[in-house]
């Protein structure tokens, strides 16, 4: 029988020197649904890359002294690397920078341009050079890009058209008639409200002000606009419109582009635009996931507040990683990381429910069977719902794996391992061990556990492979007996007679206030060894390259500004001009050490709600913890603290 091909892309990235976790969240989704697909018998196609072109790059670049073919080459290095640490499974990863890919942009061009799907006129617009995209009056939100609120400048210029607005209607229909064709829901109503419906005007396709693109190959004062260069990445990489275009004919149209939030618009509107007008069949599905924040802002190294995948895995593991990222965020909308939630997820998920399990089960046929793996004999109490629920979970994950439901799959696994370990509580193998007639029992419970776990380490692999590969290694069936995803359907699947191998516990119980400690310094090293000591303090900023005497909204909104309520002030012990603060701040509490004792009494202060910088890196001033610094103005002899005019909950954020 011929294999079910399937096609599975993520974003290709723009190159920066490091990718942080919520970069990593596309691709591990993205190789979680190839490596499940490749498990359900499909031949797939998994595409990921790099997206090299557009001023932004040629600017940083320069910056730096570097052409950008030499700025982009390290960087891309250190992109692959990290697929490598990972695991990424990607079957072709797309440089746009490739020849192959330069010259089939050249020849999509050229045919929209034969086709009258592409003409020549006048651009005027607002330009966002950090998203490389042109914006009319009416898009801007306060004067601002409305996809980043950053600056927008005003351009003007001679420039190639893509008919766009042409299929509006097209694409409205293309929406109702296949309502699967953009997830979640949520998207589908964004696109169709704030962009369909109000109309599609023409795109402009072409760039002329910078030269670090593909030229219009019949007009090469003009480089091809870089969305139009990158998303045509998804077809240049089968070789479409080449000699060998196998890959083309037998993967085209993909099965799903996984994208996130805010390149929505690109996949869902413009991308099956160019493909009508293309005459080409249009991917079966776009998915646009949402962002991983970190305490509530999209992560940026432009914030300073970004976590980096290296220092997670260096400490504990890629499985732990992508369990976390998979089964803590629900897929399609936005989810807030925290180092307390990934180490309590570790322990509680991996160690205690996982972990345990297997080193139980190993542990008690090695005890009470000599290591092997006995034969079932006599059923008993409980049997039938462990087999009942081990069997019918397959589908459920199966069903949940397709619809991007990473997150329930993962919960219904755990289900399983959790009544696994209800399983051992209920039959109490040690109790059986003590008594010679029963045996016969305690084989079948030995073996049920086995067996059920085997169904696990099945249904945990396209995620963790390494914790799947331990647990088959422990069973005795590392060379994958009995592991296929049909088997998944019986029960008794697990070979007997085997023997279990023990090996260290999969994922140690973590002490988490000491982890925390120690994420923090594996994370300092890490940027130390990536920046140098300097770069700690003042990550690069590769948006911020001209006007250097201006802050931006961006380095603005780094400050995290809050009306905090002064509980308690008191004298410093060892310093005359400070006090140290209590302060509410919302549900928190902070305490900041402050050099206002000349200016007021501790009992002047109580009550008061002053303003305070609430994500300054704490110090100790004079032996005391400072987490915090509050605003106060001075002149000559006089200072007087800041506050609001009016009375107002603590914890409100001052803007
Ligand atoms: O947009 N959480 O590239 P990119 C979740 N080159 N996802 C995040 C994230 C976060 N905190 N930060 C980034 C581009 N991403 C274009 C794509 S495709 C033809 C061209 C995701 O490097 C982001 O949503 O800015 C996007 O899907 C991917 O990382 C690459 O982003
Ligand atoms: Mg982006």
């Amino acid at each position: 029988m011929d294999k079910k091909n399937y096609y599975v892309t993520t974003p290709i990235y723009y190159p920066s020197d490091n990718l942080h976790i919520g970069h990593t969240y596309c691709t591990v989704a993205a190789d979680t649904v190839a490596r499940f697909k490749r498990v359900m018998g499909y031949d797939v196609k998994f595409l990921t890359g790099t997206d090299e072109h557009g001023q932004k790059i040629q600017d940083v670049a320069e910056k730096k002294g570097l052409t950008p073919k030499q700025y982009l080459d390290g960087i891309v290095k250190n992109i692959k690397d990290l697929w490598e640490t990972l695991e990424i499974s990607y079957d072709y990863f797309i440089r746009t920078t490739d020849e192959k890919h330069e010259q089939i942009v050249q020849k999509i061009f050229q045919k929209l341009y034969d086709k009258g799907e592409i003409y020549k006129g006048t651009y005027e617009g607002h330009y966002c050079t950090p998203c490389e995209s042109f914006w009319t009056e009416s898009q801007l939100v306060d004067g601002k890009c409305p996809d980043c609120g950053r600056e927008v400048k005003l351009a003007k210029e001679e420039a190639y058209f893509f008919k766009l607005s042409k299929y509006q209607d097209r694409l409205i229909k293309l929406y109702e008639e296949n309502p699967e064709f953009l997830e979640p829901e949520s998207r589908r109503n964004e696109m169709l409200n704030n962009f369909l419906k109000p109309g599609l005007e023409d795109l402009c396709v072409t760039r002329s002000s910078f030269d670090w693109g593909v030229k219009v190959p019949f007009d090469d004062k003009h480089v091809i606009y870089v969305w139009i260069d990158a998303l045509s990445n998804y077809i240049t990489s089968l070789g479409y419109l080449s000699e060998n275009d196998e890959d083309y004919k037998k993967f085209w149209p993909a099965n799903v582009h996984l994208v996130g939030k805010e390149i929505v618009r690109f996949h869902a509107i413009i991308w099956p635009a160019l493909l009508m007008a293309l005459d080409i069949e249009l991917p079966k599905k776009i998915f646009g996931h949402g962002w991983i924040l970190f305490e509530n802002d999209k992560m940026s190294k432009s914030k300073g507040n970004v976590m980096y995948p290296e220092p997670l895995i260096n400490l504990y593991g890629i499985d732990s990683l992508k369990y976390f990222l998979l089964r803590e965020f629900s897929f399609g909308s936005d989810g807030s990381f925290s180092r307390e939630k990934f180490l309590k997820r570790i322990n509680s998920d991996l160690a205690n429910d996982l972990g345990n399990l297997v080193s139980r089960t190993v542990a008690m046929v090695d005890k009470y069977n000599g290591g092997i793996i006995p034969e079932p004999k006599l059923t008993g109490e409980y049997d039938e719902s462990l087999k009942e629920l081990a069997l019918s979970t397959p589908s459920i994950v199966e069903k949940n794996m397709d619809a991007f439901n990473f997150s329930i799959a993962l919960e219904n696994i755990w289900r399983l391992i959790s009544r696994t370990n209800k399983y051992i509580d209920e039959t109490m193998p040690w109790v059986l061990a003590k008594d010679e007639n029963q045996k016969d029992r305690l084989d079948t419970v030995l073996y049920n556990l086995c067996e059920s776990l085997r169904i696990i380490s099945v249904l945990i692999r396209p995620i963790m492979e390494k914790t799947s590969n331990s647990i088959w290694r422990q069973l005795g069936i590392d060379n994958g007996a009995g592991t296929d995803w049909l088997s998944l359907f019986k029960w008794e699947g697990l070979q007997t007679g085997t023997k279990v191998r023990k090996e260290a516990p999969l994922f140690p119980r973590l002490d988490v206030e000491k982890e925390l400690v120690r994420l923090d310094k594996e994370n300092k090293k890490f940027i130390e060894l990536r920046y140098g000591k300097k770069a700690e303090e003042k990550p690069e900023k590769e948006e911020e390259l001209k006007e250097e005497e201006y802050i931006t909204i961006d380095d603005f909104d780094k400050i995290d500004l809050r009306i905090a309520e002064v509980i308690e002030a008191k004298k410093h012990p060892n310093a005359d001009k400070l006090f140290v603060l209590q302060l509410s701040v919302g549900d928190e509490k902070r305490q900041v050490v402050s050099g206002i004792a000349k200016y007021y009494k501790p009992e002047d202060l109580v009550g008061k709600k002053l303003i305070l910088v609430a994500n300054l890196k704490p110090i100790k001033l004079r032996g005391i913890e400072s987490h915090g610094m509050i605003l106060a103005a001075s002149k000559g002899k006089k200072l007087t603290l800041a506050s609001v005019l009016e009375d107002i909950k603590s914890g409100a954020a001052v803007k």
